[in-house]
């Protein structure tokens, strides 16, 4: 199933206290985007990549591709304030391209080409459809460090990004957002207020976000395991 990819590379990465973009700290000598970008380059049904950046950084960043011969990337627009206006962005410039699109945060360099096609897939069938994974742990709301209730865990996952959608469905849902001022912290958040049903795909624990400096430290062991398994 073809699809095109919006990778947002605009945040600040604050958590990570890095003093630049954290995309630039490197995991074995190669930088935390170029190992999100290589997944997409290596596959075949990804037809583009539209990489949101702060402009500040595009040069340094075409500079990146050129070295570790991306080939795939269409459009570098401008980011904005949030996340989500970067998406945005890319969106836009993006246009129709594609039938389908596929949002990924450019800091989760480890997700895997099997989950892709399984959201590509279920996307194209259904609409939407995003990568997620059960939460291990016992879960409880708490008000002020007290217990209000323990939450039932069985209906709970923790998503993650690739999130997949028929792209009209995320144009609208973007352009509804826009006009509500609605900011929501993914994608789902502003195609479910559309009333429309995302499915959720079961990725792997892997496809965590670089966010703070332990990231890294279990993205270094992640890309360990996966060379002595040859992947
Ligand atoms: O900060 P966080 O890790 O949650 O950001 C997720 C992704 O969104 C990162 O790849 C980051 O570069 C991107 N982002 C963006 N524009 C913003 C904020 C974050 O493109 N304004």
């Amino acid at each position: 199933m073809e699809y095109i990819v919006v990778l947002p590379a605009a945040g600040s990465g604050k958590r990570m206290n890095a003093g630049h973009n954290k995309l630039f700290l490197t995991l074995r000598d190669k930088p935390i985007l170029i190992h999100t970008l290589e997944v997409f380059e290596k596959d075949e049904n990804c037809t583009g990549i539209w990489l949101a950046v702060k402009p500040e950084e595009r040069e340094i960043i075409q500079d990146m591709l050129k070295q570790y011969h991306i080939t795939k990337v269409k459009g570098l627009p401008a980011g904005g304030e949030e996340r989500q206006h970067s998406v945005y962005a890319c969106i836009q410039a993006a246009g129709n391209e594609s039938e389908l699109i596929l949002v990924h945060d450019a800091a989760r360099p480890f997700i895997e080409p099997s989950v892709i096609a399984q959201l590509t897939n279920a996307a194209q069938k259904n609409g939407a459809a995003i990568a997620g994974v059960k939460v291990k742990d016992t879960m409880k709301r708490v008000h002020n460090n007290v217990i209000e209730e323990t939450v039932d865990r069985e209906q709970l996952w923790m998503i993650q990004t690739p999130q997949a959608f028929q792209t009209s469905i995320l144009i609208n849902a973007q352009k509804q957002a826009a006009q509500d001022d609605f900011l929501g912290t993914d994608e789902s958040m502003l195609v479910e207020r559309l009333g429309i049903a995302v499915h959720v795909v079961e990725s792997t624990y892997d496809n965590v976000k670089m966010t703070t400096r332990e990231d890294l430290l279990i993205g270094d062991a992640i890309l360990q395991k996966r060379q002595q398994e040859g992947m």
